[in-house]
């Protein structure tokens, strides 16, 4: 009988590493990580990973023997991630390349997952040809990882993703959570207006993770976002338009700014994914296309 692929996935406890165990759990052996928050998924054989300690790295690596790793720890958010301890710094690039030496030694294909934050914001409309400039400490993370990958590694795929959109685990909300919470109880809530995003639907880039693992691609870079550019104001607004709330709920994160010259405080982080929709066959969307998506699957996560 032919053998299920291993799956280390590091960060399965998240958002986004939740819905990777789900997508994926049903066809490979998967393994998945948490930290301090025990998530249990039906399926998934948890790992902790208190700290990314080689030895204990090491002794888990033996123990999955993994074809795949996916490296979806860490944060998505620069400001968090400003005021993060550095357990979190060491995340993105001093944990992940501890799990990619050790899992070099099973061959194991190894998929990082980044964001746009590794861009300087200042052009947007990012391709993966375009050289990345974080001016963010999650951005400069980011790209510390990138390039031990690209230094080291003889099999990896990076990610680089846009925010997704989608329910979160019910352990920590995400974006999308936050924005039904306050806007179910009448509350107002007060969103970035200033960094524009190209957000996407958390299916897509399942779907991209999907055909990666089974691809012989290797050692490339890929783009995943959305065809509208909008801030998290923007997206707000538009989502308690799209499901019926009040729309004057969203308002605009208060800084202190010259507004004779607000044009100057803009950042666009937005990635285009030609690339990933050529070779991948990846589907981007529009906003009001993921808020249809969203619609359709506003259900609760199987467990
Ligand atoms: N969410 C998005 O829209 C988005 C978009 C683009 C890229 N990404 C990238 O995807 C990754 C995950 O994002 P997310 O939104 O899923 O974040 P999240 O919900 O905050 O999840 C973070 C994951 O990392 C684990 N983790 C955090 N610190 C750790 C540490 N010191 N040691 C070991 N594990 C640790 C957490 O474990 P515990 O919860 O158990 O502590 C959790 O499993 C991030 O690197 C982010 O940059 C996310």
């Amino acid at each position: 009988m032919a053998r299920h692929k291993a799956i280390l996935l590091i960060g399965a406890s998240g958002f986004l590493g939740t819905h990777l165990a789900l997508h994926l759990r049903d066809t490979y052996k998967v393994y998945g990580t948490f930290h301090e928050n025990f998530y249990p998924i039906p399926g998934i054989t948890p790992i902790p990973v208190l700290s990314f300690e080689k030895d204990w790295i090491k002794r888990i690596t033996y123990m999955v023997e993994p074809d795949v790793v996916i490296f979806a720890a860490g944060k998505g958010d620069p400001k968090e991630a400003n005021n993060s301890s550095t357990a979190y710094d060491q995340v993105h690039t001093g944990g992940m390349a501890t799990v990619a030496t050790a899992s070099e030694a099973f061959k194991a294909k190894f998929i990082y997952i980044s964001n746009s934050y590794v861009f300087d914001g200042k052009k947007g409309n990012y391709h993966e040809t375009d050289t990345p400039l974080p001016s963010t400490k999650l951005g400069k993370e980011k790209v510390g990882g990138e390039n031990f990958l690209r230094g080291r590694s003889l099999n990896y795929v990076i990610i680089r993703s846009s925010p997704l959109i989608g329910r979160g685990n019910g352990a920590r909300f995400s974006f999308f959570d936050r924005l039904r919470y306050h806007l179910d109880r009448d509350e107002k809530i007060e969103l970035p207006k200033y960094d524009l995003h190209s957000f996407a639907p958390i299916l897509g880039l399942l779907k991209m993770v999907g055909k990666l693992i089974e691809s012989p691609i290797k050692n490339k870079v890929f783009h995943y976002g959305g065809l509208t550019r909008a801030s998290h104001y923007d997206c707000g607004k538009m989502f308690a338009e799209k499901f019926g709330y009040n729309p004057n709920l969203v308002l605009p994160e208060k800084i202190n700014l010259n507004p004779e010259h607000e044009e100057l405080y803009y950042s666009d982080y937005s990635l285009n994914s030609t690339h990933s929709v050529k070779e991948l066959k990846i589907k981007p969307l529009l906003l009001e296309e993921t808020f249809d998506l969203l619609k359709e699957n506003l259900i609760v996560l199987p467990r």
